[in-house]
């Protein structure tokens, strides 16, 4: 298939590039590099073999994504284009609303007048909120996000979902196609080295902040509450691979071809605690992560996991790797790439 992948550059975008590329699909991609690297374009290319167009736009810029589409024929838009950083979202609502819904609104409108109404969206295990069920399936309601960022992916969705209804309301005989891939906890990197997550200042999320104490980069973890109602009193997620992550795209390139409107969490199914994964990642690198309990972090929830039964019934695909490969992929990133793609 030829697919548009927009955001491309970033963490997910990339290793998927890699992906679709090695499984044989023609790809484009575009990006703003307002949270990448041009020097990313450049590895997806060496580790595929493979020249990609690239073209370095905004999913905002309406006449430069009419260029695209005029000099492309898709089957599918894999759209990952978006800002992701919950604390900014709460002091940026308003940038986090416009990149983030607006530039879904000003694609969508661009894929329909060009004749693609295929779409994978990256959503997020953000938008069930405090679930009401663990382990978490797609039929779990959506609940009440807690930041902004969260409420853009839940609104996302709903714009897709609405997008496909109002076709199949109208009679229209090939209705929108829409598959929204839920992800939870998305860590490690290409088992090259070459691609990995590359955040910008202090890192949010655990792992990268982990990487950059084990490299030197950062004192001490701060352990973000140990009195949850979990086994060790720490906060348990539902980390996956991304190079699995990679491949659950590739697989909901079927899903697409079936039609309507399609949800599926990509999880591995397993929580680790926070503890858990500090031991993995000592286990899996040979380096002592010295951490520091801290109070909870404001809006983080105690147990978040998938039940990921559809994606493998449906697609075939189940998430492989352990969570040793994801802790000495990460490892292997960040030591090769102590400054990200600015090394
Ligand atoms: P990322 O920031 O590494 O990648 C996003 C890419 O989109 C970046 O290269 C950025 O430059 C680009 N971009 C942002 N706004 C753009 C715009 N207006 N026009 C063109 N390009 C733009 O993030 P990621 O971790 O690869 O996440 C990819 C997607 O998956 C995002 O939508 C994110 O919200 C979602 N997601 C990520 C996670 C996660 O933990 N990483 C979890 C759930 C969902
Ligand atoms: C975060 C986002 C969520 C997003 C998800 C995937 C918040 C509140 N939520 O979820 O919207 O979809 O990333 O990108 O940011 N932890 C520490 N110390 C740290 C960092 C994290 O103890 O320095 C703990 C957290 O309390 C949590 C676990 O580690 O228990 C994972 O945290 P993180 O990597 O930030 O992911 P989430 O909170 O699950």
């Amino acid at each position: 298939m030829k697919i548009l992948v927009t955001g491309g550059a970033g963490y997910i975008g990339s290793h998927t590039q890699v992906e679709l590329l090695q499984a044989g699909h023609e790809v484009v991609c575009l990006d703003n590099f307002s949270n990448s690297s041009p020097k990313v374009q450049e590895r997806v290319e060496r580790l595929a073999g493979k020249k990609v167009p690239f073209y370095r736009a905004d999913v905002r810029d309406r006449a430069a994504l009419e260029q695209v589409f005029r000099e492309h024929r898709f089957d599918c838009v894999i759209h990952f284009a978006g800002l992701k950083a919950v604390g900014e979202s709460v002091t940026k609502p308003w940038e986090y609303y416009e990149n983030n819904v607006g530039g879904t609104l000003t694609l969508t409108d661009v894929m329909r007048r060009s004749g693609c109404k295929s779409i994978i969206f990256s959503s997020s295990a953000t938008v069930y909120g405090d679930p009401s069920e663990i382990p978490i399936t797609e039929d779990c309601p959506k609940g009440r996000c807690t930041n902004p960022y969260g409420w853009t992916k839940w609104m996302q969705e709903e714009i897709l979902r609405d997008l496909h209804e109002a076709d199949v309301k109208n009679g229209d005989a090939d209705p929108w196609r829409v598959v929204l891939l839920r992800y939870f906890n998305p860590i490690g990197a290409h088992p090259s080295g070459l691609l990995g997550e590359a955040p910008n200042g202090i890192p949010n999320n655990l792992m990268p902040y982990i990487t950059q104490v084990a490299v030197g980069k950062l004192e001490k973890l701060h352990v973000f509450g140990n009195d949850y109602d979990t086994p060790d009193g720490t906060g348990v997620r539902d980390y996956i691979h991304v190079m699995d992550l990679a491949r659950g795209h590739a697989a909901a390139l079927q899903a697409i071809q079936a039609g309507g409107v399609e949800v599926f969490n990509l999880g591995t199914g397993r929580g680790y605690s926070v503890l858990e994964i500090v031991a993995a990642f000592e286990a899996a690198s040979g380096v002592k992560i010295p951490y520091v309990i801290d109070p909870r972090r404001a809006g983080d929830i105690a147990v978040c996991y998938a039940d990921p039964g559809k994606a493998e019934r449906v697609l075939g695909w189940h998430a492989e790797k352990s969570i040793e490969d994801m802790c000495r992929d990460s490892w292997n990133w960040q030591r090769n790439n102590p400054n990200g793609y600015r090394d």
